[in-house]
């Protein structure tokens, strides 16, 4: 499912490839608000109220993800990718929610990746910015998750996820 696959090696990364890495997260930044936009929307039925409300938020804070995002590509010296990662949509209200919880669940293990490698790069405020989004994240799991009536998935391997959360 994921091209990267966290180790301890990989924490030591290139600039470039850092950058390279941060655009395929900007780019499911984009895909995040364009669902989120959508699905928001379309969701219809009295039991999926409150979640259309929730994912109507979220679409901002993907919005802000982005920015922040795109913010650090600049600063590596490289252009902000323009092109989002495919959006699945379908008629029926459950997939939507389904789509949405698995992107963030690759979203989340991505920038558990993410912050280790700026930390390797002793960029100890990039590591924060991304620390603070997936506070963020994991809410949009957790609001997904309750909407699906299922237990949240662990994507983040120990407590500091917890620690995370609790941060938020
Ligand atoms: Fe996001
Ligand atoms: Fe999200």
């Amino acid at each position: 499912m994921t091209e990267l696959k966290s180790s301890a090696d990989e924490s030591e990364i290139s600039r470039d490839r850092l950058a390279e890495l941060l655009n395929e997260d900007l780019a499911r930044e984009y895909q995040a608000i364009i669902s989120y936009v959508v699905y928001s929307q379309v969701l219809k039925g009295a039991q999926y109220m409150d979640i259309a409300d929730q994912l109507e938020s979220n679409a901002k804070q993907e919005l802000d993800h982005a920015l922040i995002i795109s913010r650090q590509i600049d600063y590596l010296g490289k252009m902000p990718a323009v092109t989002p990662k495919p959006v699945r949509t379908s008629k029926n209200a459950e997939d939507m929610l389904r789509y949405d919880l698995e992107n963030e669940n690759e979203t989340v293990r991505n920038y558990r990746d993410r912050i280790r490698q700026r930390e390797a790069l002793g960029e100890y405020a990039m590591a924060e910015q991304i620390r603070q989004i997936v506070v963020q994240e994991q809410d949009h799991q957790i609001d997904l998750a309750t909407a699906l009536g299922i237990e949240v998935p662990d994507v983040s391997g120990g407590p500091q996820a917890r620690a995370l959360h609790k941060r938020g």
